[in-house]
């Protein structure tokens, strides 16, 4: 439906604003794009040593996938169009037009675009996030397990929407090849680290 397309274009737009660059810029912090893991994200502004400017920026981005999910859900749009509508908000957030096409990891968008859905799955997404991160310390191996533990949560759930959740998942896990790369290497950097590039 035309609706329907006007609100993935406008959820591709609004995941296209880069908080994390936008709040920055406010707080007056150095650029997330060029300081420590380089990584437009709350994950990273925590990193670069601001507290409340990395909750704004979670809340943000999570806002970024929730608001166009939620509103499409209150107008009646069908699941497929909601799982696409949420992929847009995220393909926004990683490929921005307004920043050059560079852009996040689409954590914080996708946790907010998987809101919708309900608050069992989104509870556990957090739980899986939080458990990894305090046992391990490392931001990234909680977004890496929790997205590959997302497309079985959501089966269990609502698999209705296993098919969008995966793919958001796939997106999520290729963002994060650097991660990857580094955790392997034992190289990454911890969540609490300063300016984590350099040490
Ligand atoms: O959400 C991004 C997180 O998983 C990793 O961030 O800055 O450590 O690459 P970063």
């Amino acid at each position: 439906t035309p609706l329907a397309l006007l609100i993935i274009i406008a959820a591709y737009l609004l995941g296209s604003v880069s908080s994390a660059v936008l709040i920055c810029r406010l707080f007056g912090l150095p650029d997330p794009r060029d300081n420590g893991s380089g990584n437009p994200g709350a994950t990273n502004v925590l990193r670069l040593g601001g507290r409340g400017a990395a909750a704004l920026v979670l809340l943000c981005d999570m806002l970024k996938g929730m608001l166009p999910v939620w509103l499409s859900y209150f107008l009646g749009i069908n699941p497929f169009l909601l799982g696409i509508i949420g992929i847009a908000a995220c393909l926004g957030h990683l490929y921005p037009i307004f920043f050059h096409f560079r852009g996040g990891k689409g954590v914080a968008t996708a946790l907010g675009a998987l809101a919708p859905i309900g608050w069992d799955l989104s509870g556990l997404l957090i739980g899986t996030w939080l458990l990894t991160v305090l046992i391990s310390g490392y931001s990234s191996l909680g977004s890496l397990i929790t997205a590959l533990a997302a497309p079985l949560f959501t089966w269990l759930i609502k698999p209705e929407y296993t098919m969008p959740v995966s793919m958001l998942a796939c997106l999520i896990v290729f963002r994060h090849h650097d991660n990857i790369r580094r955790l392997s290497e034992g190289k990454e950097h911890k969540i609490w680290n300063k300016f984590g590039r350099n040490n």
